[in-house]
């Protein structure tokens, strides 16, 4: 077995955690069982790069369950729980390859190991492992049969890939699925995003002025957390629709040169870079708190304010204080990067058993349709999506009405109206 992690030591609370996501995934649970029984991935070889938490773990356990030899590498490296990664290499066999604060030399080290599985399909969040296979191993990218996406960022890249007719493989976009984006990217960033900032901080957020600059599914969970709070929420958007809907969802909505200068905290969930740029810096109020909550750690100007700044000083964890020349404090969180996994645990169990249950799915879906995929971003079916919501009702002892017969009909034709 190979891997690479930082101390096998710690693996008894790290598979304290896994236990206590896979008691929470119960979708997750069923799959697991089901593959347990058909075996539908033995022989398969998967290289998947994600977030290391224990609801990944769990991921891993099942699709080793159903006969897959996995090997993971982090998709981040500050979100890397190294218990976690422990007790997957000791407790459960599985080849992790992932140690939190990886510089980025190491990080891609780790990718590279993964992928000397020769992998059928591949699994990534960001995009990262994909965009490398595809760039320095081009012959081994030929061979592999798939690969899912799970977030809005690495699906951006892969259509531009399709777009620029490089895609070597089809890709599955996981986070398209509505069992994913509605719940993981609505409520659970929204949760764990203000789980991040809290734990950072123990600010108070009521009666404070809260910047969300985007208003995708993720800035919406996020504004609707932090209005639940107590804060006076206000979006910025670039997108005229979205905008709109944020006005007559009821909040403030202003350009990001405005919102800068009464914000207290700013979240960035946009997926763009520099969304929070140096000339924003400078007019904010003194103690104003950066946190990013998108994939990649571009959305906040971070070296443009290290440059501008006199003086950083770590003042908590994950709380870095900036003087600036004029004598202003601004605090940023977590080096600017997803302040939900590198300051708290990233989404829920409770969430994660979605997404991952269309990860897994989608990795038997690409095994049995393989012949047929073209090199294109693919969405699953939505019969897919509807048994994960229906399993996940059924575990939360939810019934729901069916059609008639009658009603079935009438939705069908057009011939009854007025
Ligand atoms: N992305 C967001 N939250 C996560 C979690 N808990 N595990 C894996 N990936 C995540």
């Amino acid at each position: 077995m190979e891997y690479r992690i930082k101390d096998v030591a710690v693996k008894d609370s790290g598979k304290r955690k896994i236990e206590w996501a896979l008691e929470h995934m119960p979708v997750l649970s069923i799959l697991r069982e089901r593959f347990a029984k058909e075996r539908p991935f033995d022989g398969l070889r998967i290289s998947a790069c994600l977030h290391v938490t224990p609801e990944t773990a769990a991921l891993m356990i099942t699709l080793k369950t159903g006969g897959a030899m996995v090997r993971l590498s982090a998709s981040n490296p500050l979100s890397t729980k190294d218990d976690v990664a422990a007790s997957l290499v000791s407790d459960y066999g599985i080849e992790v390859f992932a140690i939190h604060g990886d510089s980025p030399e190491e990080y891609y080290g780790n990718i590279k190991k993964a992928l000397e599985l020769e992998p059928h399909i591949t699994l990534d969040d960001g995009g990262d492992l994909t965009a490398y296979l595809h760039s320095k191993l081009p012959d081994l990218a030929e061979k592999v049969w798939g690969g899912t996406e799970e977030t809005t960022t690495g699906v951006i890249r892969f259509r531009a890939m399709e777009k620029d007719g490089v895609l070597k493989y089809p890709i599955i976009a996981v986070n398209d699925s509505k069992t994913k984006y509605l719940f993981d990217n609505r409520y659970g960033t929204g949760q764990s995003t203000m789980d991040g900032i809290l734990r950072a901080t123990n600010l108070l957020i009521a009666g404070s002025v809260f910047v969300v600059a985007g208003y995708g599914w993720c800035g919406r969970g996020v504004a609707m957390r932090a209005r639940g709070m107590g804060a006076r929420v206000v979006v910025t958007e670039v997108d005229p629709v979205r905008a709109l809907e944020a006005v007559m969802d009821g909040f403030e909505v202003m350009k990001m040169e405005e919102a800068a200068k009464i914000g207290d905290f700013f979240v960035t969930v946009t997926g763009d870079k520099n969304v929070i740029s140096v000339e924003h810096i400078k007019s904010m109020k003194d103690g104003a708190i950066l946190a990013n909550s998108g994939h990649f750690d571009v959305e906040i100007d971070v070296s443009g304010l290290r440059k501008m700044a006199v003086k950083e000083e770590d003042v908590r964890p994950n709380v870095k204080k900036y003087q600036l020349p004029d004598g202003k404090k601004i605090y940023l969180l977590a080096e600017g990067r997803l302040v939900n996994l590198a300051a708290a645990e990233g989404h829920p169990p409770t969430v994660m058993d979605m997404s991952f249950s269309n990860q897994a799915l989608a990795v038997k879906f690409i095994k049995e349709n393989r012949n047929k995929l073209e090199k294109k971003v693919y969405t699953l079916p939505d019969e897919i999506d509807r048994e994960i919501a229906l399993l996940k009702l059924k575990s939360m002892n939810i019934e729901i009405d069916e059609l008639t017969e009658e009603q079935r009909k009438y939705l069908s034709s057009w011939q009854e109206g007025t």
